[in-house]
């Protein structure tokens, strides 16, 4: 009997490319996807544990399935919970606890399994299963399949690295996602050709820490970041190439020459540095000083002048004094982003920062934050403004809100809106930028893309 699967996203993109994989894997036992949890008779939530709201998110979300789970129960029918990601990891049989209703508890790389549990699930057996092993996730990952409608989207992700080794004090993800594990270079290069062969144009390499990238290539030796993006600048049909998120330690030369030589590289980068003072960089056990990421930055702004930059920024990590939150602005100052994220530190169980008895206040860190968006607000929407005027290729795969409205992204990560798009979509198109917004871009189109990128610098 045919059967539906709402699943529920949290967190990276990695759980985004992991939410889409889960689908896939229960595809052929009759469950299609549903974005409704009031239809589904399996829910997952695929969750996060980065900061604490996540997690209190995933709770109250269980609280609301429990009861939309009686209704079913009292109409006759059935509706399994599972809870799989980073907070499965985490909290293991904690969930059950508190949430007692849960059916299935599984972490960031047992998703393969799922079939499995929701089989004994069925028999009403719950299970947790949280055993670590992402060589195994790797090998059991599925081809990617087109959406419910038939269709594939015209930028899709690839994951092809995962896990953590370098234990930053604030930070869960070398503990929910494990150790550093890359994908083997074939593999990526055949996920990547099968995308092209469905019209795929985009493609982003995923992975926590994707600069640091050492899968196996040919001839068993491993392949850099940089090596396996020229390999995927060679397929036919792949336009547009990008990779998040990198650590500033792994930003090595021959990447930053890639960004000079490879076209297909789009000159975006994501790479955050999460505070601007060498003694908190220190404490956050990041191993790199301020100077270190501002010269990064100097060399990839002289391979690719026109390179917009992005990062994370934590405030009111513990003994963060305001010499060093000032610090962090002058940073910022330095580099001008085009877009960034910062948040409050939020102490998590498990990690060394903690037991830090620093540890400070909250109305200093909402303040803080608020002085660091301010600034950052600034530059993006100065960043927005300086593109009134300029022709850039947009890769238009979304329709918008109006009728003949086109939603695409610039090289630069911006969205851009085209009015009277007419039969783009799908398309890389040449626009011409009219009007600029906090968070985004409108434009005209005025032909179609030459897809060298030289041309709009
Ligand atoms: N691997 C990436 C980041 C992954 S987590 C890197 O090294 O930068 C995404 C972002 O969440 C981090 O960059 C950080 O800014 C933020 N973050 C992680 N742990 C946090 C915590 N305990 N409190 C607040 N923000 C946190
Ligand atoms: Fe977390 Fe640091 Fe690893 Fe990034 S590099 S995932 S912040 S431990
Ligand atoms: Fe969150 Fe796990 Fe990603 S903790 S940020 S979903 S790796």
């Amino acid at each position: 009997m045919p059967k539906k699967i709402y699943i529920k996203t949290y967190g990276c993109q990695m759980n985004v490319y992991d939410s889409a994989r889960m689908a896939d894997t229960m595809a052929p036992f009759g469950y299609s996807e549903t974005d409704s949890p009031e239809d589904a008779d399996l829910v997952v939530l695929n969750t996060c544990h980065i900061r604490e709201k996540a997690e209190e998110k995933v709770y109250s979300d269980l609280g609301r399935l429990q009861r939309l789970r009686q209704t079913r129960r009292q109409a006759g029918g059935k509706m399994l919970i599972a809870v799989g990601g980073c907070v499965g990891q985490a909290e293991g049989e904690e969930i059950t606890r508190r949430a007692p209703y849960v059916d299935m508890v599984f972490g960031s790389q047992n998703y393969h399994e799922l079939p499995t549990m929701v089989a004994s699930a069925l028999q009403g057996m719950p299970s947790v299963n949280l055993d670590f092993a992402p060589e195994a996730k790797f090998d059991f990952l599925l081809e990617q399949s087109a959406k419910p409608d038939g269709t594939f989207g015209k930028s899709e992700f690839i994951t092809i690295q995962e896990g953590c080794d370098k234990f930053c004090t604030f930070c869960v993800v070398p503990y929910t996602r494990g150790a550093e594990l890359s994908r083997k270079a074939k593999d990526i290069l055949a996920e990547a050709k099968n995308l092209a062969a469905h019209g795929v144009v985009e493609i982003t390499l995923l992975g926590q820490n994707v600069n640091a990238y050492h899968g196996e290539g040919q001839g068993g030796k491993d392949w850099t970041l940089a090596r396996l993006i020229r390999a995927l600048a060679e397929i036919e049909g792949i336009e547009r190439i990008r990779y998040m998120t990198s650590h500033p330690r792994d930003m090595d030369d021959d990447l930053i020459a890639a960004h000079a030589e490879v076209e297909k590289l789009m000159p975006f980068l994501h790479l955050p540095i999460q505070s601007g003072s060498n003694t908190i960089l220190s404490k956050m056990n990041r191993r790199h000083k301020a100077v270190f990421y501002l010269e990064i930055i100097e060399k990839l702004r002289k391979a690719r002048p026109d390179i917009a930059l992005s990062s994370d920024f934590i405030v009111g990590f513990p003994g963060e004094s305001d010499i060093d939150f000032a610090a962090t602005l002058r940073l910022v100052e330095a580099v001008g982003y085009a877009q960034a994220y910062s948040f409050k530190y939020s102490p998590r169980p498990g990690t060394p920062a903690a037991n830090d008895d620093q540890q400070v206040e909250e109305q200093v860190k909402d303040a803080r934050l608020q002085e660091l968006q301010a600034l950052l607000t600034r530059q993006q929407t100065l960043f927005n403004h300086a593109s009134i005027g300029r022709t850039m290729p947009v890769l238009l795969d979304r329709s918008g809100k109006y009728q003949g409205q086109l939603l695409g992204k610039s090289p630069y990560m911006q969205s851009v809106h085209v009015r009277d798009a007419g039969d783009m979509e799908g398309q890389i198109a040449e626009v011409t930028i009219t009007e600029a917004h906090a968070n985004s871009l409108t434009g005209v189109i005025t032909g179609q893309a030459e897809l060298n990128m030289r041309k709009f610098i």
